[in-house]
């Protein structure tokens, strides 16, 4: 049976064009296709990778992700995921928002399969293009049997996805799994992986995060959730402001973008330190329970520090994102709320 790696592109830097003799900041992300990425790679891939199918699913910078885009790429890798040839499949992503597309991925897809994110900080028509190196990566890591569930490659290193987040946003190793370290390491032109343990670590963490998660079919019925930020001089005021919101019909409805079209069903503490937030978003969030405005299981805390985690439980004792960042926290949080509705 044939062994086939599917690729598919959504943009990002890694597809980025800068014009000659530009700064190195100054380029355009999500320019060229999948395909012309992969075309010089092809004759490095070696035996154990017979074919490589590209998808071109979106061509955008990860800043404009939208639930639609996440819609659109989770069935096209629910096809791969059920397709026999397919071994494994690659996402070539902005670095901005990847980490929140792992989480998205992680709780929807269905069956073994890896799935590898990969990203790059320079563009592709950059001398020093870090983007080439990583993709061939992903690509063996797609192929590898060890490899289950979402992976992200970057930098020679890949950890389960969900466990990374962007800490830098320039230095070309701009990703770090907290103080998690990775569960593998390329080298010699291959894999090598942490330990046994490593790996099966790297499994368990994958299985923590939501899983089997259904959501509604129009995405514009994906519940919504936004992200308050606890910080010095913070006041209740903005997540009373967004309770308040009951949404309302917007021209931006027909592409998905969940901000301003529906009421506020859940609410994502961006906290200070270990789990911490301000007495008076506390207070404004008893107020919202106490009103009926909002249960428990609509709130989580996620720590802002950019590495670590929460640990212990936090005595204001509102629920606790323990391992991901804030963002990646409304995402969890839309897939757990989408699931218990329906
Ligand atoms: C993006 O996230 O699409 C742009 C930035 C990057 O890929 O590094």
């Amino acid at each position: 049976m044939q062994t086939t790696v599917r690729v598919l592109g959504t943009g990002g830097t890694i597809a980025g064009t800068a014009s000659q003799g530009s700064a190195e900041s100054v380029y355009k992300a999500g320019q060229l296709a999948v395909e012309e990425l992969l075309k010089p790679l092809l004759p490095q891939l070696g035996t154990r990778i017979q074919s490589v199918q590209a998808v071109q699913v979106a061509q955008l910078d990860s800043r404009d992700m939208d639930h639609a885009v996440w819609q659109r790429l989770a069935a096209e890798l629910q096809a791969g995921q059920e397709n026999e040839q397919v071994v494994g499949q690659v996402v070539t992503h902005g670095t901005d928002t990847v980490e929140e597309t792992a989480v998205f991925l992680q709780g929807v897809l269905r069956g073994a399969k890896p799935v590898v994110l990969t990203a790059a900080m320079r563009p592709a028509t950059s001398p020093q293009a870090d983007g080439p190196a990583h993709l061939i990566q992903a690509l063996h890591l797609a192929a590898d049997p060890a490899a289950r569930g979402v992976w992200m490659v970057f930098g020679g290193r890949a950890w389960p996805a969900v466990q990374v987040r962007k800490v830098h946003p320039f230095a070309l190793q701009a990703f770090s799994a907290g103080d998690g370290p990775a569960a593998a390491t390329w080298g010699g032109g291959g894999w090598v992986w942490a330990s046994d343990q490593a790996v099966g670590a790297a499994q368990g963490a994958q299985s923590t995060e939501p899983a089997g998660c259904v959501m509604p079919e129009r995405c514009e019925d994906w519940p919504r959730v936004e992200i308050v930020h606890s910080h010095a001089g913070a006041s209740g005021h903005a997540l009373e402001a967004l309770l308040r919101d009951g949404g309302g019909a917007d021209d931006s409805a027909e592409r998905c973008d969940q901000a301003a079209l529906a009421p506020v069903v859940g609410v994502v503490i961006s906290s200070t330190g270990n789990g911490s937030i301000h007495h008076s978003i506390h207070q404004a969030l008893q107020n919202a329970v106490h009103a009926g405005r909002l249960k428990r299981e609509q709130i989580l805390v996620a720590t802002r520090c950019t590495q670590g985690w929460v640990v212990g439980e936090p005595d204001h004792g509102w629920p606790v994102a323990a391992r991901l960042t804030p963002a990646q926290a409304r995402v969890a949080l839309m897939l757990q709320l989408a699931t218990a509705g329906r």
